[in-house]
């Protein structure tokens, strides 16, 4: 089944197709809106909605013609229903809708987190179900039991600021700009963690919950206190990465040693962070555990990852009633309201 994906739930207008039967992501075409509001220090919802517009139609052809398919050939298609800016999803949700009425083919609402957590399972070799998922995006940070496609356990989650925020807040009070991620990583190279101390929130908590808001409160009471050089900003970065990467590491482990599992997948725009990466890997050996990661360009936002995860819907017979959808957004959306078994 060839399915079109399409994401438009934030600043990246993602749209790919995805050969469900054999497996074979054909094509995909990323628009990052970046550009468009780093003037404004983040995502300035409107423009959002208005470039996504402008882009997710020119993309999808875009796509059609580099792996040689018609609109015609398209048999299904998923996009982004939720989490996410309402004006930004009422855009891919109303091309999906559309096109899906004038082809005559289903178009399903995705969770946009399910698309993250499924996305490591497009490339061999591709873990087995049931892992452990480390979901850390800009808007969350969640530990999973993923027992199946729409079979998903919260095993514990930031109570404030998810990773991906405390790092753009934390980017933005270096004056780093946005999206703070990569800037903070590619500063942290620069430095050496430990000159400046910060904490490592809830490490000792005894359950898998998160929180890095007291985090960024801390580095600025470090900015605050001190007069910056380049050199001291390097450090506070690799302080303030190495502390993130802490507590993601500890509370990974701290997951699959509660549910016995040996297989941890990590997911979500922070997963592309190569100390997590590095840290995690290396730590995940002394548990005999392994570590899955997505191609650096599927942890960010992207389409393929809805194609994807739109595609295990539909394959999945015993699925097809439940994943028939109407036209709908749900801009806020608890992961747990897209389980398909109690
Ligand atoms: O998953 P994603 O693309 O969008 C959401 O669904 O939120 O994640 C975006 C987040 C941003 O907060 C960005 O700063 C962060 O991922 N990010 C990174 C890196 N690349 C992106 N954080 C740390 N290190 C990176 N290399
Ligand atoms: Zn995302």
């Amino acid at each position: 089944m060839l399915v079109l994906g399409i994401e438009t739930s934030c600043d990246d207008t993602g749209v790919a197709l995805y050969d469900g039967a054999r497996g074979v992501l054909l094509s995909h075409a990323l628009y990052s809106q970046t550009a468009l509001h780093a003037p404004y220090g983040g995502v300035v919802p409107e423009l959002a909605s208005r470039d996504h517009i402008r882009r997710v139609l020119p993309l999808t052809d875009g796509i059609l013609k580099e792996s040689g398919c018609v609109l015609g050939d398209i048999e299904a298609i998923g996009y982004t229903a939720g989490p996410g800016l309402a004006g930004a999803l009422l855009v891919g949700a109303s091309v999906a809708h559309g096109l899906g009425y004038a082809l005559g083919v289903p178009a399903l609402g995705i969770h946009h987190l399910e698309g993250h957590l499924l996305a490591p399972l497009m490339v061999a070799p591709a873990p087995q179900f049931p892992f452990i998922a480390l979901l850390v995006s800009g808007g969350h940070t969640q530990l999973m039991r993923v027992a199946g496609v729409g079979d998903y356990q919260l095993l514990g989650e930031t109570l404030d600021d998810a990773a991906g925020e405390a790092f753009d807040k934390t980017a933005q009070l270096l004056g780093l700009g946005y999206p703070g991620g990569p800037a903070i990583a590619a500063l942290a190279d620069k430095g050496v963690p430990g000159h400046f101390e910060l904490p490592r929130p809830m490490l000792h908590s005894g359950n898998l919950d998160l929180s890095f808001s007291g985090l960024k409160t801390a580095v600025a009471l470090q900015i605050r206190a001190h007069t910056l050089d380049e050199r001291m900003q390097a450090n506070i970065a690799a302080e303030f990465q190495a502390a993130i990467v802490d507590v993601l590491i500890a509370k990974s482990l701290a997951a699959l040693k509660l549910t016995g599992l040996r297989q941890l997948v990590v997911a979500g725009g922070v997963g592309a962070n190569s100390a997590l990466r590095a840290g995690l890997t290396r730590a995940a050996l002394a548990l005999h555990a392994e570590v899955f990661y997505p191609a650096p360009e599927f942890c960010t936002d992207n389409g393929a990852m809805i194609a994807h995860a739109a595609a295990l819907r539909f394959r999945d017979p015993s699925l097809a009633a439940t994943t028939r959808s109407g036209f709908a957004i749900k801009p806020r959306w608890p992961l747990s309201e897209a389980n398909l078994r109690p």
